[in-house]
């Protein structure tokens, strides 16, 4: 008895502090004290953009060192890699977006956040033209700021290839309004199929789904889409679940083309068992309102009747991007986007322009590891840089007054403080980027991932059920705050005990 009494108030202690602890960090998260001032004598540091890149730089940065100033039409970091779990309902969108004022406002000196699209760069003014493009314009909606230091993160957008009707009927799986739009779309071909009268010919065409695309989001996009039908939609849905079809069409050969060739095979065979159609060796040649048409292996070109087409064609550089590289035509001429050299720093505009993920050309694939890692390496070179500049002000300062001294002896200590300050710059060795790949991961629907994990100087390729557990829980530690942490638990135990909503908004 006395040792349960003992077990009772360990759990109960264990438990009020656990309380307290959560209490503590969640309140200090949610009040942040007071910052530093802006400074005039800081250099002006801008950041363009609120994706993996920009947050990781500016959790890392030290903003005690710059002037910051953050500019994105998004004022959220979205967690792209579960945007296919909002799009079928298994997360809720506010689940995996965080505001970026929740890193700013913790950091050492003020960050200023514009809710603005840059709409040029000047590089040899060093000017950003940027503007609020939003629903609610005030009566000014469009300006300019100088900078000192540009870090260039505005992402890429979706790739069309020009391909007719693309942009006008086709969804989109990038953004977060993307998935709400697919989740709404979705719904409503279901609910549309089931009007009375509705012929079984048309009935056919609005629940076939078309995913074009077979690259990691399209994949992951058609197991997301599985697991919704076969966990929800055949118990609210039951006369039209078993006529709803999704067909992944891939242009090359195989689907997620970049993992190791028993991944493939895995995903391949596992999709044959969930019966979404693939159709390799495909190329969509037009989307119509109805239909897509086809290019089959044999070249002959099929229409095929459909009532909702998600594009995941991959990605292109942005406008401004493209503005910004014919800025340096001798150098800038990579179509997959802006040459950047060891430091991440823009050819031709070495001094003062950064470019990080997918807006850049580089050897590794645009993922949101590479830009995360890329961040957070910018952040390290920038505070090297500010301590540089800081070190080179100082030298300047104690050489004139080398200069100008008069007593032998103050002259003496001033050129040892020289001397120092020349050791601690020669001290500072800026190191080039280095990316350490962690494995690529990717879901692919029935409670089962494919991931290529780099190990031991080779590649483990392991895929399956185990690999799902640990597919959730990288995630979960990777989410951004606890906030989402604890909001997308939350809902992961929700859709087990609830399912999906499969509510549509009007
Ligand atoms: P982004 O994260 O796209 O951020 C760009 C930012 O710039 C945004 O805030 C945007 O609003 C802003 N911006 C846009 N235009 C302007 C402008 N004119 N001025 C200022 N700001 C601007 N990668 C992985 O490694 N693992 C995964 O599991 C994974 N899953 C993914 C799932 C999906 C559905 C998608 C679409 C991508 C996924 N990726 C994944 C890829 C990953 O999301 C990108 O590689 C990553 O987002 C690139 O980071 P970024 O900072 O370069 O761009
Ligand atoms: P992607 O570029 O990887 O794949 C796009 C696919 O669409 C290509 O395979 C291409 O052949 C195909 N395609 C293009 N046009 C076509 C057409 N007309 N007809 C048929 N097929 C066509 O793009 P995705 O999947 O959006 O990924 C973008 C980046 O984000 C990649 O670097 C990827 O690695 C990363 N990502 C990583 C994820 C993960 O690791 N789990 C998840 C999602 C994205």
């Amino acid at each position: 008895q006395g040792f349960l009494q003992f077990v009772g108030k360990a759990t109960l202690i264990t438990t009020i502090g656990g309380v307290g602890a959560l209490y503590y960090i969640t309140q200090r998260e949610k009040n942040p004290g007071p910052q530093l001032p802006f400074d005039p004598d800081k250099k002006t540091l801008v950041i363009l953009g609120s994706g993996w890149g920009a947050t990781s730089l500016l959790k890392n940065l030290d903003t005690a060192d710059f002037n910051v100033v953050v500019v994105s039409p998004r004022n959220f970091f979205l967690f792209t890699p579960l945007l296919p779990s909002v799009a079928v309902g298994t997360l809720n969108n506010r689940s995996i977006i965080q505001s970026i004022r929740y890193i700013t406002r913790h950091k050492a000196r003020n960050v200023s956040v514009i809710e603005a699209e840059a709409t040029d760069v000047d590089p040899v003014n060093k000017l950003i033209k940027f503007a609020d493009n939003s629903e609610v314009r005030g009566a000014v909606s469009s300006t300019a700021i100088p900078y000192d230091y540009l870090v260039y993160a505005v992402g890429a957008e979706t790739q069309t290839f020009n391909i007719p009707g693309v942009k006008e009927h086709a969804c989109f799986m990038k953004e977060l309004n993307d998935a709400e739009r697919f989740q709404n779309e979705f719904i409503d071909c279901l609910e549309t199929a089931g009007f009375p009268g509705q012929d079984p010919q048309e009935i056919e065409r609005l629940l076939h789904m078309v995913v074009v695309g077979g690259g990691p989001t399209g994949v992951e996009l058609s197991g997301e889409l599985h697991d919704f039908l076969e966990d929800d939609l055949k118990s609210w849905y039951p006369e039209l679940a078993g006529k709803v079809r999704i067909t992944l069409v891939e242009a090359l050969p195989s689907v997620l083309p970049t993992f190791s060739k028993q991944l493939i095979d895995y995903t391949q065979s596992t999709f044959k068992e969930s019966k979404i159609e693939v159709l390799t060796k495909t190329m969509v040649k037009e989307i119509k309102e109805r239909s897509v048409i086809l290019q089959m292996p044999d070249k002959s070109i099929q229409e095929v009747p459909c009532g909702l087409v998600v594009w995941a064609g991959g990605n292109k550089g942005r406008k401004v991007t493209q503005d910004l590289m014919a800025k340096f035509p001798e150098v800038q001429t990579n179509r997959r986007g802006i040459v950047v050299d060891d430091f991440l720093r823009m050819t031709g505009a070495e001094d003062s322009i950064f470019a990080i993920g997918d807006c850049t050309s580089t050897a590794y694939a645009p993922t949101a590891q590479v830009a995360s890692q890329q961040g957070s390496y910018l952040a390290r070179h920038l505070h090297q840089m500010a301590k540089h500049d800081e070190l080179q002000t100082k030298l300047s300062r104690l050489e004139a007054l080398a200069a100008t001294v008069v007593g032998e002896e103050e002259k003496k200590a001033t050129l040892r403080d020289v001397e120092m300050t020349k050791k601690q710059l020669a001290k500072i060795k800026y190191r080039p980027f280095d990316y350490s790949h962690q494995g690529s991961l990717a879901y692919i629907g029935s409670e089962k991932a494919v991931a290529d994990l780099p190990f031991m100087n080779g590649n483990v390729a392991t895929g399956g059920v185990a690999t799902y557990m640990f597919w959730r829980s990288a995630y979960l530690s990777t989410l951004f705050s606890l906030r989402n942490r604890t909001l997308v638990a939350t809902d992961w135990i929700k859709v087990k005990l609830f399912g999906r909503d499969v509510a549509r908004e009007q």
